[in-house]
């Protein structure tokens, strides 16, 4: 069974199927892929599929905000590279606030290098749990990061030395308030250690390696129990970048452009030869998350807490098909 994508505006269908694939490979809280697409003739929707909310790490809904914010500057970038202006709404219609955006195809413009590098990235982008290389990343780069951030209306805080200590007791505290909560482990398990062939949830090929008392800043096991102990002596990266993703407000606006904000940064690494992970405990703990605040400074509303590095190759996630994310102007079709 193949689905035939019809044109939205001035997209070709294969414009159009290549942006919801963009779209759909954005990362997103245990890999749940909260996002639901509809295609109108003029315009690609984004809604919030709540239904796939991880209801105990993220009761109110913030990471699948950020995973929305992701899948949706996919989205536009893809657009973008195919030589096309994004016109894009945020929140267009009150009486549906699922509907987080719409995206128009507006007026042909040639993507520039940058728009066409970043675009370039988003297939290739992966989370990387595993130790980074020792060399840290270089201040340009660093500062490109921020850019990126910035350029969405976000704010990336880079932790100096005594901030990474009071974010690794953090994030220890976090952790452990998870781990003590029979329903956060539950809902874990359900998500996690998955095999190769489900189309959701971070499969054990994806994990990191099991996390040992002397880890600072890695500490969930993905692998289900299966993650081999590594090499005796061999450590994460000893001087890490560790940077938080803050936005100026908290609302559900605010987040979802949190979720663009932390895609750029994202991409920005890919695209630079650089590989990411997340440490989400510190801000899905409200206690924790608070402190984390007050750690970069009392104004901005910590969002994602990223791990920046260079790292070797890894695996990719899977990706619920097309068919079973878009709807409107779809029509499978028997091929053959
Ligand atoms: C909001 C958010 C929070 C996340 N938190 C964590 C985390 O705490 N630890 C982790 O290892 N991965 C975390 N991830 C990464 C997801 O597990 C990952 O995106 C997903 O499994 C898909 O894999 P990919 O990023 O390689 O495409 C998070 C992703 C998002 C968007």
């Amino acid at each position: 069974m193949k689905t035939t994508i019809t044109p939205v505006g001035a997209l070709t269908a294969d414009h159009v199927r290549d942006a919801l694939l963009a779209a759909t490979a954005a990362p997103s809280l245990h890999n749940s892929q909260p996002w639901r697409f509809h295609c109108t003739p003029s315009a690609i929707e984004l809604h919030a599929d709540r239904s796939r909310a991880l209801e105990v790490a993220d009761p109110e809904h913030r990471e699948l905000m950020l995973a929305c914010g992701a899948a949706l500057l996919n989205l536009r970038l893809a657009i973008r590279a195919s030589g096309t202006l994004p016109d894009v709404r945020l929140f267009p219609d009150p009486a549906q606030p699922d509907l987080l955006a719409t995206v128009r195809p507006a007026a042909q413009r040639p993507a520039t290098p940058a728009e066409r590098e970043l675009a370039a990235a988003i297939l290739r982008r992966r989370t990387n749990r595993k130790p980074f290389h020792p060399d840290p990343v270089p201040a340009a780069l660093q500062a490109a990061l921020r850019h990126a951030a910035e350029a969405e209306r976000g704010w990336l805080a880079v932790l100096d030395p005594p901030q990474r200590l009071v974010l690794c007791g953090l994030a220890r505290q976090a952790h452990q308030a998870q781990l003590d909560d029979p329903a956060f482990v539950a809902e874990w398990r359900r998500w996690t250690g998955r095999s190769g062939e489900d189309s959701e949830g971070v499969p054990a090929r994806s994990s990191g390696p099991i996390p040992e008392p002397q880890d600072e800043y890695v500490l969930r096991d993905f692998s289900g129990g299966s993650a081999r102990p590594r090499v005796p002596g061999k450590d994460f990266e000893p001087d890490p970048m560790i940077c938080v993703l803050g936005s100026f407000q908290d609302s559900k606006h605010a987040q979802l452009q949190a979720g663009t904000a932390m895609q750029r940064v994202l991409l920005t690494a890919t695209a630079n030869g650089l590989a990411a992970s997340f440490l989400s405990q510190v801000v899905e703990v409200p206690a924790t998350r608070r402190e984390l605040r007050h750690l970069i400074g009392g104004g901005l509303w910590p969002q994602i807490v990223l791990r920046i590095g260079y790292g070797s190759p890894v695996p990719a996630t899977p990706r619920r098909p097309l068919e079973e994310v878009v709807t409107g102007e779809l029509a499978p079709h028997r091929s053959g």
